[in-house]
């Protein structure tokens, strides 16, 4: 069974082609790096998905703007699934995140737009949602270097992106369901803390300031706009088990970024 993974080169996405190799399933990397652009929509594409049975969309634009934001997730989302049709694709599969119809973030607006883009498409499809990765304190903390760290407050479920990795995979090669279950980590973190046990295990000195965001989408945010909805807790899949201080004892380094990520493959 061949797989697509668009966004194959990214943090979750080489995951997610490490697990398919483990399940003996043929990963086909989507990224620019690997000569497929999918906001324009490059004629690498259609040669791309000849033969391939399942896509993963893990692809992802970093922006706080919703016009940026939608205008990526809205051309990936149509170029793939497009392609898709074209290439006899049966199923479409797509991370998306817990909490993007209660928190009124800009980047949310363009996973919502996603998901309409798919639930709206030609191929049958299933949409996860996950909530932030254990790697999402990192991705915080180092997108912006300098002595300060400037960290939204926010209540978070994380998991480990691996684990994200894994339900994907297994959803990929079963059959499409919609709207999957909500997939969280086992423990309710603050981001803050998160943050801060990261400096302290990488044994580095950054003062970091808490910021609360604005109106009601700090009050979301701060709240439980980013936990996953009680009624997923008993589903099968729904909960990860490693937690963050599990992670960032296994991943961590003093004096270095985590260890232990894939480096990039397949074809
Ligand atoms: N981070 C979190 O905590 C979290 C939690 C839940 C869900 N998610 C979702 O998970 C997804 C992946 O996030 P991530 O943090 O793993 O992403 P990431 O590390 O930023 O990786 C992004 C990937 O997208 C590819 N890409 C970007 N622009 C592209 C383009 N125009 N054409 C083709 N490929 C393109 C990149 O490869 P090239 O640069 O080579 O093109 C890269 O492989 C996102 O949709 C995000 O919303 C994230």
């Amino acid at each position: 069974m061949r797989v697509a993974v668009a966004g194959g080169t990214g943090l979750v996405g080489r995951y997610v082609v490490e697990e398919l190799v483990a399940a003996g399933r043929e990963p086909v990397v989507l990224s620019r790096s690997r000569g497929v652009d999918l906001v324009a929509g490059s004629a690498g594409l259609d040669a791309a998905l000849d033969g391939v049975d399942a896509v993963v969309d893990v692809s992802n634009v970093t922006t706080t703007s919703a016009r940026k934001s939608v205008a990526f997730f809205d051309a990936v989302g149509r170029n793939l699934l497009d392609a898709g049709e074209r290439a006899g694709v049966r199923h479409h599969v797509v991370l998306s995140i817990v909490g993007i119809d209660r928190v009124g973030l800009g980047y949310y607006r363009g996973k919502l737009r996603q998901e309409d883009v798919v639930r709206g498409g030609p191929v049958p499809w299933t949409v996860l949602r996950a909530t932030q990765f254990h790697e999402f304190a990192e991705q915080t903390l180092d997108r912006v270097p300098g002595p300060f760290a400037v960290v939204p407050r926010m209540r978070t479920q994380p998991i480990a992106a691996r684990e994200v990795a894994r339900q994907l995979v297994t959803l990929a090669t079963g059959p499409a369901q919609g709207m999957a279950p909500d997939l969280a980590g086992p423990r309710v973190e603050q981001l803050v803390d998160m943050v801060r046990r990261l400096l302290r295990a990488r044994g580095e000195r950054r003062l970091v300031v808490p910021v609360r965001m604005p109106g009601a989408v700090g009050a979301a945010m701060t709240g439980d706009g980013q936990l996953p909805v009680a009624d997923a807790a008993d589903a099968p899949g729904a909960r990860g088990g490693q937690t963050f201080d599990e992670w960032l004892a296994r991943h961590v380094v003093r004096g270095g970024r985590s260890s232990g990520r894939p480096s990039v493959r397949g074809g």
